[in-house]
């Protein structure tokens, strides 16, 4: 744990601590005491305060580890508690959405009633075209209105989803459909991006080549670019959507169970084949409402605003199933920070009034790098709480954060969890937490959350690194892996057989507080997105001249960690600049832009142990320039020397 160790001196190094506003507390959702409450109370009490039940549930929770069911016996459909129950009592004229596309005077502003009226109409189309209760769905869209619709439709209809990010390739959306054998998909023709078309629907087309069990595919057109639409297999959104009933009676919410699968969310692992995340109905909505209140201190006139995508677990959360369930009024937004220009975020802040802004790590040193200049450029005085998630926050940019965005007044909740959580589970609470920048501080009320050593023995806080365990259920905990509940044990709950393994090293420091430290596993974290190592090793390989390739993440001051990925070509191919940037776009057609290395350097070999396996330890001290480490299993130790050299060049 070399590496650990030069992290965690730097963080606990990290010696600022900022208490919490007595004013901010005398208003705050989460009072002093809070932590003091039994988990089991609290979780019963949320379920019956957050969320509307069609039947109550009969028992908390079933734990047969490491199987977990929450609110046994409820029935209650997503749809209705996002959506119907609002208007019904009389939030109908509240903001759902303040939506801002691109370009910049392009906006829309969606209240409950709209939107209750659009899920209605595109429940309705979905219902005549046969999707119901039962029937998966695959999702591509950007960050329309029509992709809360579409997701909300189908929860009314009972249909389980898997939203897939638009900027994954076909070969990725294709797997994953393949994968769930879903028989409808939800695209658009492209998207908006820094005044171009990124388009979607011919990436739609490609994948579904490869799944062939995608019967009817429905387009919504955005940008008005080319496509083709294959004749009894695609139609356009508004052909069959426009004309449908929009009143709620027409197309009722489904009653499902507390258990029913609510939808599919597809991670890396650390083989080559993603993990389709299995995550279900209720306690999935009561773990995300219950979060999203007290984390976010959201009240009734809250603007909120999450910067995430929706096609990633943050964007499911806390863009749509979060905030719709509490009722608050959310900025959502199509375009890029820098686009027209570097002050687009703040002005957004300013004109809406936002008062919660949630966004990663990476986005605020991109920021950090461009310069404060543009946040002072707008009156950025309504935030009153930020956040941060998806990777650990340096200090540095926790600081700067709190500075510049937020006047050096507002607390900052750096959140950890993961897509297999659902749910926010380490956090601070803001008006009670005194805030360490770089620290996630505490477990929500009612997780369980502990650092475990090599024996799977507790860590007393102040006493040195090891692994996050989760060692109780949680309500938005995901149930397994779809078709695959071998590799649920074995991925999450073998290391350990009383706990959760999350794949992070952490530490508690003497006052309790957890400091995260990054992936055990080959998993990367590159702007927060999720990459595994031999996921991109495939997709190197899968070039006709790649003979082998080693892929290992280095640490960069923007994206926390960028991909360096060292490459053996087959007899013959040349190492070239150009060979460089064709490995790059295969890359990019395999998995998608955001897996694209960062460097790649060719060699004539790899560093090899006596028994073949390629040593990525040394390939990362390479990557991070550091002295090499221990060399002596080494086949052929002038191989490291040699790609030293050639890194250095
Ligand atoms: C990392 C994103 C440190 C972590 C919601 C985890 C974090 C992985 C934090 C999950 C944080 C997320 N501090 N690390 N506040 N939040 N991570 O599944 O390594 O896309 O295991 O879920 O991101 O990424 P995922």
């Amino acid at each position: 744990m070399a590496e650990e160790t030069q992290n965690i001196s730097a963080l606990m190094a990290e010696e600022r601590t900022y208490p919490p506003d007595p004013e901010f507390t005398a208003q705050a959702n989460a009072q002093p005491g809070f932590y003091d409450q039994d988990p089991d109370e609290f979780w019963e009490k949320e379920a019956r305060e957050r969320i509307s039940w069609f039947t109550d549930f009969t028992k908390l929770k079933e734990w047969d580890r490491p199987h977990a069911k929450w609110y046994l016996g409820g029935r209650l459909n997503v749809c209705y508690n996002c959506v119907d129950r609002h208007v019904e009592n009389g939030l109908g004229e509240k903001v759902a959405y303040y939506w801002e596309g691109e370009p910049v005077d392009d906006r829309l502003t969606i209240t409950y009633a709209d939107l209750q009226s659009r899920v209605v109409k595109a429940a309705n189309a979905f219902k005549s075209l046969g999707i119901g209760k039962g029937t998966k769905v695959a999702v591509y869209l950007g960050m329309i209105p029509e992709a809360p619709v579409t997701l909300l439709a189908l929860a009314r209809l009972g249909a389980p989803f898997t939203f897939v990010f638009g900027g994954f390739s076909a070969n990725a959306l294709g797997s994953r459909m393949v994968e769930m054998e879903c028989e409808y998909l939800i695209t658009q023709d492209a998207s908006n991006r820094r005044g171009k078309a990124a388009v979607l629907k011919s990436i739609a087309d490609e994948a579904m080549d490869m799944a062939p069990t995608v019967r009817t595919c429905l387009t919504v057109k955005r940008t008005g670019s080319d496509v083709t639409m294959k004749d009894g297999r695609d139609q356009w959104w508004h052909d069959v959507v426009d004309g449908q009933s929009d009143d709620p009676a027409s197309c009722p919410c489904e009653p499902m169970d507390a258990e029913d699968m609510f939808f599919l969310m597809f991670s890396s692992g650390t083989t080559g084949r993603p993990k389709g995340i299995v995550h279900t109905t209720a306690g999935y909505l009561v773990g995300v409402a219950t979060t999203h209140y007290y984390v976010f201190d959201i009240k009734p006139d809250t603007v909120y605003w999450c910067a995430a995508d929706i096609g990633w677990i943050t964007g499911h959360s806390y863009i749509v199933f979060g905030p719709l369930a509490n009722a608050t009024t959310s900025i959502m937004y199509e375009g890029t920070p820098d686009f027209p220009d570097k002050d687009r975020w703040w002005d957004i802040i300013e004109r809406y009034r936002a008062n919660v802004l949630y966004t990663a790590p990476t986005s605020i040193r991109t920021h950090m790098k461009w310069g404060a200049e543009y946040a002072q450029r707008h009156d950025l005085s309504s935030l009153k709480v930020l956040g941060s998630v998806g990777e650990p926050i340096n200090p540095e940019a926790w600081v700067w954060y709190r500075e510049n965005i937020g006047g050096g007044r507002t607390p900052i909740v750096d959140t950890w969890w993961q897509t297999e959580n659902g749910m926010i589970l380490v956090t601070p609470l803001p008006g009670i937490t005194t805030l360490k920048p770089g620290s996630a501080t505490r477990p929500f009320p009612g997780v369980k959350a502990a650092v475990y050593d090599e024996e799977g023995n507790e860590i007393t806080p102040g006493d040195g690194a090891g692994y996050m365990v989760v060692k109780e259920p949680w309500p938005a905990m995901f149930r397994t892996l779809y078709n695959d509940d071998e590799r649920f044990k074995e991925t999450y709950w073998q290391k350990f057989p009383d706990a959760y393994l999350a794949g992070d090293s952490a530490r508690v420091d003497e006052d309790g507080d957890f400091w995260m430290m990054g992936r055990i596993d080959d998993v990367m974290n590159v702007s927060g997105h999720r990459l595994s190592t031999i996921e991109v090793e495939s997709a190197l390989v899968d070039h006709p001249e790649v003979a082998q390739a080693a892929v290992v993440s280095r640490a960069d001051a923007t994206t926390g960690q960028a991909i360096v990925a060292y490459v053996t070509l087959k007899e013959g191919a040349e190492g070239s600049t150009e060979k460089l940037t064709e490995l790059r776009n295969h890359v990019g057609t395999v998995i998608g832009p955001i897996a694209k290395p960062a460097n790649i350097v060719f060699s004539n070999e790899l560093p090899m142990t006596r028994s073949g396996k390629i040593m990525r330890r040394l390939l990362k001290d390479v990557a991070e320039n550091r002295e090499l480490g221990d060399t002596t299993t080494l086949a052929d130790p002038s191989v490291v020397e040699e790609l030293k050299a050639r890194s250095e060049s």
